[in-house]
């Protein structure tokens, strides 16, 4: 098995400490790397300092270039960038597929949003003093970038960092999650085969522990981080004269509204749900977790539900045919579980479920469980659902917005009207109308209100974020 090279400033590195990374599935070696050295960070720093200028000076022909070949890369290399996702994270390779497509997708954006970045034109001459004025508005990178990813989505995470970044002229570190650093590694390599200048990119395998001095560091004024709640709340505190975007958990709610009765509805809904619910074992921000059904429907959804949940495969996540694999360890599956017992313990009854083998936990739906329990107000990142009716749409409004978070939110309704109100009233960074709140374009802004974090990224949005406008005023002085 060979040791997987990181990127000090563009350029294939190895480091102290190898560490071995392991499918999550049967704990089998599947690749291995090393620690960058605090040399090798310092190296890594201070040259993303030093390409801050020439960086700001690529033309958008070679940002664009640049972020294309990628693509194109991806887009080649794309079963063994699967393959590579699923062996480090557990996914599904349905899942790891559809990952790796939207890491092409990503990267294609960026470079559409490379070209298209061009400012705006305002008139000041709206009022007699500022006749012959007008002011052009252009935005400037804020200066290189530190991106901090998880495990769940291992490459497409690392490319909503890095990706703006290159777009909008701005060099960018990267710290993968320690548990997932294969395919940030594998990015690196496509990375560096771009004529991207020297300091543009770095990956840094390091240990979450290390990651404080990085987020400290003033040569690295924008952090954008996704990951849980304590840490990104901990960053804040850290450096609250920085530019900071956390993309933090959500515990994502569904309403299935008074309009949503006939038949064929139910049934779409019920496959979305179970879906969605449990894709990458719940392992996403935006996997439904709370589902709220109109009181009329309830007893009658229920049962497809259970059966939609009930059809999914639960096995070797290399196997095609396979929906549900293994959490991203056995602690992560210990975890649920012990969610799922405290519910139960309060008077929830389990609908469908079963017990816990190892890293794996089945797909999971509770009904009648306490407001207080965890896998109601917590994000349980797995694969359990909480069922409950309501008695309006209003009602099941409420009860959305009844949590700590605000990432996205799906809506099953044809009525225009409820979607309207039900994108006035959630207080959620997204309102997903006909479907689960798992949808996810890459180019459309992501992220949450209240304990889902602060920012967004999305193509565009994550390049407004790494910049700064600034104002050149002109003035025709022969008027
Ligand atoms: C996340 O878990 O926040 C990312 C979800 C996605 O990109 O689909």
């Amino acid at each position: 098995m060979d040791e997987r090279a990181f990127y000090v400033a563009g350029r294939p590195e190895h480091g102290a400490d190898p560490v071995t990374i392991r499918h999550p599935y049967d704990g089998h070696a599947v690749g291995s790397t090393t620690t960058a050295t605090p040399e090798q960070v310092e190296r890594a720093v201070s040259a993303a300092a030093a390409a801050a200028g020439p960086a700001q000076a690529l033309p958008a022909h070679a940002r664009a270039a640049a972020l294309d070949h990628v693509s194109a890369r991806l887009k080649e290399r794309a079963d063994e960038v699967a393959r590579l996702i699923t062996a480090e994270n557990g996914k599904p390779l349905k899942w790891a597929r559809a990952e790796a497509a939207r890491a092409v997708s990503t990267f294609r954006w960026a470079a559409e949003e490379a070209r298209r970045f061009a400012g705006s034109l305002q008139r000041l001459d709206t009022d007699p003093a500022a006749t012959g004025r007008m002011a052009v508005v252009r935005r400037f990178p804020r200066g290189p970038v530190l991106g901090i990813s998880p495990f769940n989505f291992p490459l497409n995470l690392v490319a909503h960092k890095v990706a703006p970044a290159i777009a909008a002229g701005a060099p960018i570190v990267v710290k993968p999650a320690p548990a997932t650093p294969l395919s940030a590694l594998l990015l690196g390599e496509i990375l560096a085969e771009t004529d991207l200048p020297e300091g543009m990119f770095s990956v840094l395998p390091l240990p979450n522990e290390r990651a404080a001095a990085l987020v400290s560091d003033p040569r690295l004024p924008v952090v954008s981080f996704t990951g849980s709640g304590p840490v990104g709340a901990a960053i804040r505190r850290a450096v609250p004269d920085k530019h900071v975007t956390l993309e933090l958990g959500g515990n994502a709610a569904v309403l299935l509204c008074e309009d949503w009765t006939a038949d064929a509805d139910l049934n779409f809904a019920a496959s979305r749900i179970a879906t969605f619910s449990n894709y990458q074992a719940g392992q996403s921000c935006i996997a439904v977790q709370r589902v709220f059904v109109h009181e009329w429907v309830y007893d009658g959804f229920l049962p497809r539900l259970i059966d939609a949940v009930a059809a999914l495969r639960t096995g070797d996540p290399r196997d095609e045919a396979t929906d549900v694999g293994p959490l991203i360890s056995e602690a992560a599956a210990e975890r649920v579980e012990s969610w799922v017992d405290e519910a139960v313990a309060g008077g929830a009854t389990i609908e469908a479920g079963g017990l816990r083998a190892g890293a794996t936990y089945p797909p999971t739906v509770l009904s009648r469980v306490p407001k207080s329990a965890k896998v109601s107000r917590e994000e349980v990142f797995g694969p359990v659902l909480v069922v409950e009716p309501v008695a309006s749409d209003t009602a099941g409004f409420a009860a959305i917005n009844d949590s700590a978070y605000g990432l996205q939110a799906g809506v099953f309704t044809r009525n225009l009207q409820t979607a309207f109100a039900a994108h006035r009233t959630l207080e959620v960074g997204g309102v997903i109308v006909g479907d689960v709140p798992s949808y996810r374009a890459d180019q459309m802004p992501y992220g949450g209100v209240k304990g889902s974090g602060v920012g967004r990224e999305g193509l565009r949005s994550a390049i407004d974020d790494y910049t700064e406008p600034r104002v050149m005023v002109l003035t025709d002085l022969d008027l």
